[in-house]
């Protein structure tokens, strides 16, 4: 299965690492809930290292979720896929679970801040006591003055991958661009709203400024 999104730069190494850190702290059958799994590409690259884990993955779109079904052939019994969105996620009728990893890949930039912050609080409250949340994603750069230095990172991750980020000349372009498809969350935001959940949480990875956040249960 190729990449639905393989034009982003840095993401192939970043769901890699994703994938390795599920599959190497996943239990035997352990539960993955997985908020805009697509065509299931990142249940794809966790399967081909875990194919003992069971997967539920959620999306807005009932043809990515019928892709995903295809692409997941393989594992047909251990995918299961609800379509609903994540600003109603009481509607969905997403299984309690409870899921020892629940994660989310580029899909957080979609959702208004309330709904980032409801899928976290959700995903909180359907873990296993030893479960952890991961999130993949762009952060909200907030910086006026420092807009040049990622501009610059922006600049090499083109010359070294030979592919571009979504970028704008200056700060108030950048800002110009915030749009109901492209509203990546603050790192000060997410850690608030991983607090107000019970989750502590860490940057496990970090490239430019696409985090992948680790989130545990506090205390
Ligand atoms: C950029 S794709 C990433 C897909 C997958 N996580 C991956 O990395 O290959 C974002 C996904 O989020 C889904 N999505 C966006 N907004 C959503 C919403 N409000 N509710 C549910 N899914 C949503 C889209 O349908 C799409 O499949």
């Amino acid at each position: 299965m190729d990449d639905p999104i393989g034009s982003h730069p840095t993401r192939g190494e970043q769901l890699d690492i994703l994938a390795s850190i599920v599959a190497d702290n996943a239990a035997p059958e352990d539960r993955i809930l997985d908020f805009g799994c697509g065509t299931g590409y990142v249940a794809k690259l966790i399967f081909d290292k875990r194919s003992d884990l069971r997967f539920t993955g959620v999306d807005l779109k009932p043809e990515s979720l019928e892709a995903a079904v295809e692409n997941l052939a393989p594992h047909g019994d251990r995918f299961d896929g609800f379509a609903g969105n994540l600003e109603s996620l009481d509607e969905i009728g997403i299984p309690d679970g409870p899921y020892r990893f629940a994660m989310t890949a580029l899909t957080f930039h979609d959702l208004p801040d309330d709904a980032k912050q409801g899928v976290i609080s959700f995903a909180a409250d359907r873990l296993t006591p030893d479960g952890y949340f991961l999130l993949y994603d762009r952060l909200r750069l907030t910086e006026a003055g420092t807009f040049p230095l990622q501009r610059s990172i922006w600049a090499r991750i083109e010359r070294e991958f030979g592919r571009g980020m979504r970028t704008a000349e200056d700060f108030d372009q950048y800002e110009a661009d915030i749009a109901p498809n492209n509203r990546p969350g603050r790192l000060s935001d997410y850690a608030k709203w991983f607090a107000d959940a019970g989750l502590v949480m860490q940057i496990l990875h970090l490239h430019g400024n696409v985090a992948l956040i680790g989130g545990v249960k506090s205390g």
